[in-house]
């Protein structure tokens, strides 16, 4: 099974009576789960009282593991710190915005700059390192649980006093920070750091907006420091070939940072049934086909990544939400969905479904009663699938082209409104329109120090809203152009810079030194506004919730106008030669309709048609030599093979129609 996608499970044995273990063991096995992940929440196990460590009960399951033949990844326990821990010291524990301490009994209720929590959790890291790294079974390491999940704001004593450091490393003297923030503002003058704390309520909510970029990027930083103080210390135990992850990918962090200071590989956590059930709303986002977005995004982190949680089951806590299981099928669509998109390890979580505690209603593979489930019969047959895929993992996705993405803009639409309107649009109508017009596309991230070569993979690339823009990133962009590279600018382009604020100059700023286009207003569409739409030769789409007033310059030509608004007949679009590229300013936001325009139209729709015809309900992505063809719907699809390919499962030869049952894939080797 060379190259093979390889499965995994998330196992407690810390929940289940140790006759138990060798059995779930075996059954494992036998469904071809070669891997198991154990210990992110077991801090109590190992120092149950401060400062003394017992190893014996995960000594136990590793012997049975090695003779069995299972592999482990082990975690850190940080993400759930003992009763003895916050109870001593206090001083571990998050609070709220009101600067109220949240107290023991659910998790990630610790702050990631406490003095004693980082002391405390150095020495069980490295209490677990020490002991258990050489051990044979142990594959690699999971740092914390989830890092952000949850809590990705921190008000404790420790972040208010951090985040001034912070600041101080950042602005050098408070007059800087003054400058960066736009103190004038309604007087919000410091004199010293000493003033300035973590965000407290205020009268109507609103805070300093620069401020509170800066927070977020105070928030990230502080995660990375506390995953890479773990990593640091797993480094100087670990076997040379073991890895060092962690899970999930939330908000307030620098995930590719992170990845690239601290991680060997990065590890997503997929749920697609948070699609369903209650407080869903599968109307937005392509319900669990979404999924596929931030799949693209994880891609971007790590080219070949591991899914550390992949869903079995229904989904809910006993606090909220009540949800259906998968559908027969689905937990193998969404294996599939994650295997397609980048994926070469893939563990469900969980084993079995938690008999006590807040997930008792999180299912997982096994139910209560420990009978087989259907669902079990289909981890076996993802791994019938995947054992038959030879040299998918360590392959890269397929994508022509990518939407470019960076964190100061990210950030940015935490606390800007207007800005999280346009990315909101933009990004969920581009990746619709990829879905749907079966053009796989990626994300690409850039900073300051990003390479043009990353980007000359791509024969276009969408900006949509580059609000931020800084010198480098616009030379960077402008370079791609020259040498052949098509970018596509959306409204908004250069309107802020790097503190957020707004400069004195024309617009689309830096970029409109070369992109061609010069906007002298613009406005948004907003509430009972009728929506303006864009004539495009022979195409009309609607603008989005906002239109920027283009002006061609420096020889661009005018493509595209408005329609159907008190602005009608300005220009919403100009194209630009540069060098042996191009640029597009699009004045719109990208609606489903805009960007699929924009996707025909640079020929990149459809880019598998000489092979197969796909209904709009199926996704195609490739990699690896295989085409994976995905039904989200419940209904079966119809597709046509255009030239002879065969099923990669069966090897049997596949020509003209063929049906896809409800939620089911089709591999194929082209
Ligand atoms: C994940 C988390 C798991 C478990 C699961 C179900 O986000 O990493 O520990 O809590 O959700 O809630």
């Amino acid at each position: 099974m060379a190259g093979c996608v390889s499965l995994g499970v998330c196992y407690y044995p810390e929940h289940w009576d140790r006759s138990l273990w060798e059995s779930d063991l075996l059954r494992m096995t036998d469904v071809g789960i070669t891997t198991v992940r154990i210990a992110e929440f077991s801090w109590s196990i190992t120092e149950r009282t401060e400062g003394n460590f017992t190893f014996d009960f995960f000594d136990g399951f590793l012997d049975l593991c090695e003779r069995v033949g299972m592999n482990v990844i082990m975690c850190t326990p940080t993400a759930t710190p003992p009763a003895w821990l916050t109870e001593k010291y206090p001083e571990s524990l998050n609070a709220d915005i009101n600067g109220v301490r949240y107290g023991h009994g659910s998790r990630r209720h610790y702050n990631y700059n406490s003095p004693k929590y980082r002391e405390l959790s150095a020495r069980v890291v490295r209490a677990l390192a020490e002991h258990f790294a050489r051990r044979r079974c142990v594959i690699g390491w999971q740092i914390d649980n989830e890092v952000n999940c949850e809590a990705d704001v921190f008000y404790s004593e420790s972040d208010d006093g951090a985040f001034r450091e912070f600041l101080r490393a950042r602005y050098g003297t408070p007059d800087e920070l003054n400058r960066a923030w736009g103190c004038a503002f309604w007087n919000q003058t410091y004199n010293s750091f000493d003033e300035v704390h973590v965000p407290r309520p205020t009268v109507n909510g609103a805070h300093n907006p620069h401020g509170m970029a800066d927070y977020i990027r105070f928030i990230s930083d502080s995660a990375i420091s506390f995953v890479k103080m773990q990593a640091d210390i797993i480094r100087e135990y670990k076997k040379p070939d073991d890895f060092i992850t962690t899970n999930g990918m939330f908000g307030h962090l620098d995930n590719h940072r992170m990845t690239r200071e601290a991680l060997d590989v990065f590890m997503y956590d997929s749920y697609p049934n948070f699609a369903y059930g209650t407080g869903s709303h599968p109307e937005r986002g392509m319900a669990d086909r979404g999924w596929s977005r931030d799949l693209s995004a994880v891609r971007s982190i790590s080219g070949n990544f591991g899914i550390m949680e992949q869903q079995t089951g229904a989904n809910s806590w006993n606090t909220w939400g009540m949800s259906p299981q998968p559908k027969p099928g689905q937990i193998k669509l969404w294996a599939m969905q994650s295997a397609a998109h980048g994926a070469d390890y893939i563990s469900f979580f969980r084993w079995r479904t938690a008999p006590f505690g807040t997930e008792i209603y999180w299912h997982g593979i096994l139910n209560y009663d420990n009978r087989d489930t259907r669902r079990l019969c289909e981890i076996g047959e993802i791994h019938k699938t995947l054992s038959s895929l030879s040299g998918l993992a360590g392959s890269a996705y397929e994508a022509r082209y990518a939407v470019v993405r960076d964190y100061d803009n990210i950030f940015d639409c935490d606390v800007d409104a207007w800005r999280r309107a346009l990315d909101g649009e933009s990004v969920e109508g581009l990746f619709r329109a990829s879905q749907h017009l079966h053009a796989p596309c990626d994300y690409v991230y850039i900073d300051d120090g990003a390479d043009v070569e990353r980007l000359m993979r791509y024969r276009v690339l969408f900006y949509p809203h580059a609000a931020i823009m800084t010198e480098a990133r616009s030379r960077l962009l402008y370079e791609y152009a020259s040498r052949g590279g098509v970018i596509v600018f959306g409204c908004r382009a250069g309107y802020k810079d790097e503190n957020g604020h707004c400069p004195m100059r024309s617009l689309p700023g830096l970029v409109g030194e070369w992109c061609g286009a010069d906007v002298d207003d613009s406005t948004a569409q907003a509430g009972g506004d009728a929506p303006a739409s864009v004539r495009w030769g022979d195409g009309k789409f609607p603008a989005g919730v906002y239109a920027d007033f283009v002006t061609p310059k420096d020889g661009a030509e005018p493509l595209a106008f408005y329609e159907d608004a008190w602005f009608a007949e300005r220009c919403a679009l100009t194209r630009k030669s540069v060098g042996g590229g191009c640029a597009y300013y699009y004045g719109g936001t990208f609606t489903e309709p805009a960007a699929r325009e924009f996707i025909a139209r640079l020929g990149l729709a459809e880019p598998y048609a000489d092979t197969v015809a796909v209904p709009e309900q199926c996704e195609i992505a490739a990699r690896g030599g295989y085409l994976f063809i995905l039904n989200f719907a419940h209904t079966e699809s119809e597709v046509e093979f255009h030239r002879p390919v065969s099923d990669a499962e069966t090897g049997g030869p596949l020509r003209g129609p063929h049906t896809i049952p409800p939620y089911g894939v089709l591999v194929v080797r082209v």
